[in-house]
């Protein structure tokens, strides 16, 4: 609430009224990077050599975010091998992301587009930007001829939801619903951007740590539709 309080008037600030725009992120936007990494919780940061890293390996997927001349936002992703069986889900984000370095870059095989990391800076939260971040990586997927485009989501609300409701298997967690929303804020948030945990095997235990999640993640997919382009870039 605004120190006026709801509806009196208040002139927007330029960060809330100016467009934000997406672009492949350079070696020059490190400092920028890693700023907007200071909003991640500081044990789940990613090092400036990590970024670099896959900005060598495979800066296609690597956007910045700019609003009002800053960088507000970051998202780097990679091509990997998604099996829809569940049974073959990935193990954990180490596993999928090789510790956040990305796997080797085999566009031969892969069939999806994996979301490593995708971050705002506090104040561009709470609005409609992320779908920003999640269309672009989508309409790079869509041009590389893949199938999928696959994260996996923290369940941040699983612990606060067990406290205060009673111990729930967190594979029945992920698929509870109240007034046809997803209980957990993060999985109703995928679901407004188009993805689906395909069944309860896409819960996974110690995906990554996160106590608001008790460490699970939520394999999350958006399947796309290949009607459209296949050239490559
Ligand atoms: C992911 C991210 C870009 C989404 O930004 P956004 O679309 O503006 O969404 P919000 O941050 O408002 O979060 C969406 C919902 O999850 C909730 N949420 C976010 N973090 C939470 C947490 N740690 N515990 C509980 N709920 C949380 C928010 O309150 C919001 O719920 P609401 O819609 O009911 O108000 C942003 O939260 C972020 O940068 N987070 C840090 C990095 C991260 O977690 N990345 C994604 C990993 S799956």
């Amino acid at each position: 609430m605004t120190a006026g309080g709801r509806g009196a008037a208040r002139a927007p600030r330029a960060e809330e009224t100016s467009p934000v725009s997406a672009r492949q992120a350079t070696v020059e936007d490190i400092d920028a990077i890693m700023r907007v990494e200071e909003d991640w919780p500081e044990d789940q940061r990613a090092s400036r050599e990590t970024m670099l890293v896959r900005l060598g390996k495979f800066r296609e997927g690597f956007w910045v975010f700019e609003q009002a001349g800053a960088i507000i936002g970051t998202l780097t992703s990679c091509p990997i091998r998604y099996e829809p069986s569940g049974q073959k889900a990935f193990k954990s984000w180490d596993e999928v992301t090789n510790r956040g370095e990305l796997p080797d870059i085999d566009l031969a095989t892969a069939n999806a587009l994996y979301l490593v990391s995708g971050t705002l800076k506090r104040e561009a939260r709470g609005g409609r930007t992320y779908a920003l971040l999640i269309e672009t990586p989508v309409a790079l997927a869509e041009r590389l001829g893949l199938e999928y485009v696959v994260a996996g989501a923290k369940i941040p609300g699983y612990d606060a939801y067990c406290r205060r409701h009673g111990e729930i298997d967190a594979r029945d967690y992920a698929f509870l619903k109240l007034n046809g929303s997803f209980v957990d804020p993060f999985l109703e948030m995928y679901r407004g951007y188009g993805f689906t945990v395909p069944d309860r095997d896409h819960v996974v235990k110690d995906f990554y740590p996160d106590i608001p999640s008790r460490n699970y993640g939520a394999i999350v997919v958006r399947k796309l539709d290949r009607s459209g382009r296949h050239d490559a870039p």
